[in-house]
C-alpha cells in the first residue's frame, strides 16, 4: 500500500483545534473506509508513553527557554519514530493536534528564540519532513482567550499574554504565507457549524 498522508492541526490556544479534531478524525475516516486505511488521531507534544510524560513537564515546569524547545523536539522524535512514522509506512493516515509548526510558532515567534535554531533542530528530527496538510485555526488572542475561559488551572502557555499569542499567529500566519501548498488557513470566528462545512470541502480536496 502507498505511504499515508499526514495532516495536523494547529493555531494558538482556544483556536478550535480540539473541538474539530475527533469529528475530523471520523470524517476522514470514512472517506478512506474502502480503501482499508485507518487514520491514527494523536498530538504534541505528546503521543507517546514518554512524549505525555514530556509533556507534562512542559506545560507546567518553568525551565530555560532553550530546554523549552530541546523537550519540544525530543518529544517529537519519540512521536515520529514510535507513531507517525510506522503509521504512514503501513498505509495510514495521521491526524495531529499540533506539531512542528507550533515549535515555531510558541517558542520561535511567541518566545523569541533565533528561527535559526530551531530549524537545525527541525533537520537533526525529522529531516526534510513535512506534513502533507496543515489546517491553521486563525483567531484574534482576546476571542480565542475569551473561548479558553477560565474552565481550568492555565498551563504555562495557556497563561500567556496577548501579545505573546500576537507574536505566536503571526509567526503562524508567516509561516502559512511561506508554504501555502500545504497550508490551508480557517476563520476560527465562524459557527463551529460553518467551520466543519468548510473541513468537508478540505476533506473532499484530499
Ligand atoms: N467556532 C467556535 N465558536 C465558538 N466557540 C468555539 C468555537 N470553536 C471552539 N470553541 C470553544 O472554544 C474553546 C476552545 O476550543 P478548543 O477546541 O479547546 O481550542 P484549542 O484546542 O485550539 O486550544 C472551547 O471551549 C470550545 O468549545
Ligand atoms: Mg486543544
Amino acid at each position: 500500500m502507498a505511504r499515508g498522508r499526514f495532516v495536523t492541526f494547529e493555531g494558538i490556544d482556544g483556536a478550535g483545534k480540539t473541538t474539530h479534531l475527533a469529528w475530523f478524525r471520523d470524517r476522514l475516516a470514512d472517506k478512506l473506509a474502502a480503501t482499508g486505511r485507518t487514520v491514527v488521531m494523536t498530538r504534541e507534544p505528546g503521543g507517546t508513553a514518554l512524549g505525555e510524560s514530556l509533556r507534562e513537564i512542559l506545560l507546567h515546569q518553568p525551565m530555560d527557554l532553550e530546554t523549552e524547545a530541546l523537550l519540544m523536539f525530543a518529544a517529537r522524535r519519540e512521536h515520529l519514530a514510535q507513531v507517525i512514522e510506522p503509521a504512514l509506512a503501513r498505509g495510514d493516515w495521521v491526524l495531529s493536534d499540533r506539531f512542528t509548526d507550533a515549535t515555531f510558532a510558541y517558542q520561535g515567534g511567541g518566545r523569541g528564540l533565533p528561527r535559526d535554531k530551531l530549524e537545525t533542530l527541525e533537520r537533526w528530527v525529522q529531516g526534510g519532513f513535512q506534513p502533507d496538510l496543515t489546517v491553521l485555526f486563525d483567531i484574534a488572542p482576546d476571542t480565542a482567550s475569551e473561548r479558553r475561559g477560565a474552565a481550568r488551572e492555565p498551563d504555562r502557555f495557556e497563561s500567556e499574554t496577548d501579545a505573546f499569542f500576537t507574536r505566536t499567529r503571526g509567526e503562524y500566519l508567516r509561516r502559512a504565507e511561506e508554504a501555502p501548498y500545504r497550508f490551508t488557513i480557517v476563520d476560527s470566528t465562524q459557527s463551529i457549524e460553518d467551520i466543519r462545512k468548510r473541513l468537508e470541502n478540505v476533506i473532499a480536496s484530499l
